[in-house]
């Protein structure tokens, strides 16, 4: 579904991700662990448009990604949440939500052509995303006066709201206590099962060994292994990676 091929990003001479290849079947949860630094989100700013690599490609049901914007990588079916969460200020959960959808669907000029019974549809779409992504109560709320653990959960509505085939996540569950983090791994599960393909970028290394069927794990950029849990656990070089920056790595 998803072809990442020898992509590359430099920021002056510092090489954040160096000739990563990677491929995601349709269906899969896939698992993305490195250290701080080691080029994670920078690899998903590429894969959504947020950033131009400096080689590489990346396909998604065969359509080359580079070069598009990322409001056409959405229309292709690709969301992302972000590690860093921006709202709008004045916005509500629902309207938060209903924007995303709207965003996606062209339709802000087109509104008021749209009928009634449609306009009812999406509404209703946005009450059953409030309804999974456990919202509905804090639907009237400011964005931004959420609880942390909300706005993850938030981050993940507004994604689902573009009717994604493939969701990235990048660490959907930083600041969220272990109660939420469970739900969280549940929640994932869940959507997945429901058919969407899932790429999770995450710290919490159980979460990413429990959830992925295959993992992946950076370091200074480059992929330094890719497997099933099993085989990257006991992998030398990925312990070392861990071991050399366990302090650095604490913060998150
Ligand atoms: N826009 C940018 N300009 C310059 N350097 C950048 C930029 N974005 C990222 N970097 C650098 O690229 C490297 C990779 O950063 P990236 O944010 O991709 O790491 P990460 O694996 O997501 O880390 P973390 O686990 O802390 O989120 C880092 O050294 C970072 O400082
Ligand atoms: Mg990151």
């Amino acid at each position: 579904m998803l072809e990442i091929s020898r992509i590359s990003k430099s920021f002056g001479g510092l090489m954040a991700v160096d000739s990563v290849d990677l491929s995601v079947k349709r269906g899969a949860l896939f698992g993305i662990l490195g250290p701080n630094g080691s080029g994670k989100t920078t690899l998903f700013n590429l894969l959504t448009g947020f950033l131009e690599p400096t080689a590489g490609g990346v396909r998604f049901e065969g359509n080359e990604l580079i070069g598009r914007s990322p409001e056409d990588i959405v229309r292709l079916g690709v969301a992302r949440t972000f590690q860093v969460v921006r709202f709008h200020k004045d916005s509500t959960v629902r309207e938060t939500v209903w924007a995303a959808q709207s965003m996606h669907l062209g339709l802000r000029d087109l509104f008021r052509t749209i009928d009634a019974p449609s306009q009812r549809d999406l509404a209703e779409e946005v009450d059953s995303i409030l309804e999974r992504t456990w919202l509905k109560p804090h639907a009237d709320r400011l964005a931004r006066e959420l609880p942390f653990g909300l706005v993850r959960q938030l981050e993940i509505a507004r994604a689902l709201a573009t009717r994604p085939k493939i969701l990235l996540m990048d660490e959907p569950a930083s600041g969220m206590n272990p109660s939420e983090t469970h739900q969280l791994t549940e929640d994932i599960r869940r959507l997945r099962d429901g058919g969407l393909t899932i790429v999770l970028i995450e710290h919490d290394i159980e979460m990413v060994m429990g959830l992925c069927d295959r993992i992946a794990v950076l370091n200074f950029g480059r992929k330094i292994t890719e497997g099933t849990a099993d085989e990257v656990k006991s992998n030398p070089d990925v312990i070392a990676a861990y071991l050399g920056t366990k302090k650095k790595h604490a913060h998150a």
